[in-house]
């Protein structure tokens, strides 16, 4: 059955009996924020199927959050998460309280997500990122497979010996914060590899969300041009077509539920909008296809890698 643990200490110790029972060479580490999904449980799927324990963490982390009021009201379900995760296979989960994770208030040294941060969601969300990464960080580290065991006799995990792989999963849903989390792996020297898992939709298109739980039916259906949009860019770019991203900015605009706050194809690591001129000649190469649009008052935000 799964366990919960609620402190750092408890979850070194559990992440480390769990693997020397299973005598396993490989942890998977799930970060979420709860109010959990079939989409985080693509995530969760994903970690199991690779890895011999998966821990998922459950943290709504207050320094990601612009307004107290979004922070207040996020929704907290940790009995129905664990039914998921527990249904996925996921061993153990660790939702640590805030004290825990910031003993004494907030931290004074934080991860700096730099110009990228800035961008895109960071423009209308400013600290988001820098808030996010630094959470990122903390649970990246608290995850590292201990390889000890207590009172210090060597344990080597895995029949061919030497340090559990670690690996850590994230949406394609949220790409920014998927660009960001690599880029800080890599510049930082985190040791863990970063795995990305498509985008879980509804039958309709709909991303997946907590977020999709605040839309009235009609702003869902409304919600719909976003998918629908991005949609639009991915033909063009399979078929080497212009991308016509105005045609897809005027699709979203039609819906008078919505209000567009962009939509643009980027180069998919510097998220930098590719040459106009991608959109007017043929399509060739990699892009990501961003969107993010206020329905009533739910701001949704979804995308699609292009590759052709
Ligand atoms: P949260 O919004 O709970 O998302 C947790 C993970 O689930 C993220 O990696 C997100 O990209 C992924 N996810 C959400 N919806 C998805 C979907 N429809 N398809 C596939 N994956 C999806 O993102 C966060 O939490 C936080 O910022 C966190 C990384 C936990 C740091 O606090």
């Amino acid at each position: 059955a799964i366990r919960l643990v609620t402190t750092a200490d408890s979850l070194r110790a559990q992440s480390r009996l769990l693997l020397t029972q299973k005598n396993g060479s490989s942890l998977g580490l799930v970060p979420t924020m709860g109010a959990l999904h079939a989409g985080h449980g693509r995530l969760a799927r994903a970690a199991v199927e690779q890895n011999d324990v998966v821990v998922a963490s459950i943290f709504v982390n207050p320094l990601q959050f612009g307004e107290a009021q979004d922070l207040d009201r996020y929704p907290r379900t940790l009995e129905a998460d664990m039914a998921l995760l527990e249904e996925q296979g996921v061993d153990l989960v660790f939702a640590p309280s805030v004290e825990e994770m910031y003993p004494g208030g907030q931290p004074m040294v934080r991860v700096t997500s730099g110009p990228l941060g800035e961008k895109w969601e960071g423009a209308s969300r400013p600290g988001h990122f820098d808030g996010a990464l630094t959470v990122v960080a903390k649970l990246l580290h608290l995850g590292i497979p201990s390889t000890g065991l207590p009172g210090g006799s060597a344990f080597v995990a895995g029949a061919g010996g030497g340090l559990p792989a670690y690996r850590a999963y994230f949406g394609q849903k949220d790409a920014q914060q998927l660009v960001l989390v690599r880029r800080m792996v890599a510049d930082l020297n985190f040791p863990v590899e970063i795995v990305a898992v498509p985008t879980a939709r509804a039958a309709d298109g709909l991303a997946l969300s907590s977020r999709n739980r605040f839309l009235s039916d009609e702003e869902r259906e409304a919600a719909l041009v976003l998918s629908r949009a991005l949609h639009l860019i991915e033909e063009r770019a399979n078929t080497n077509g212009p991308l016509d991203v105005g045609s897809a900015r005027a699709l979203i605009e039609s819906q008078p539920l919505v209000r567009l706050d962009y939509l643009d194809v980027v180069d998919p690591v510097t998220l930098e909008p590719l040459a106009e001129n991608c959109h007017e000649t043929p399509f060739r190469g990699e892009g990501l296809a961003l969107v993010a649009a206020k329905v009533g008052a739910v701001r949704l935000i979804d995308n699609v890698p292009l590759s052709s």
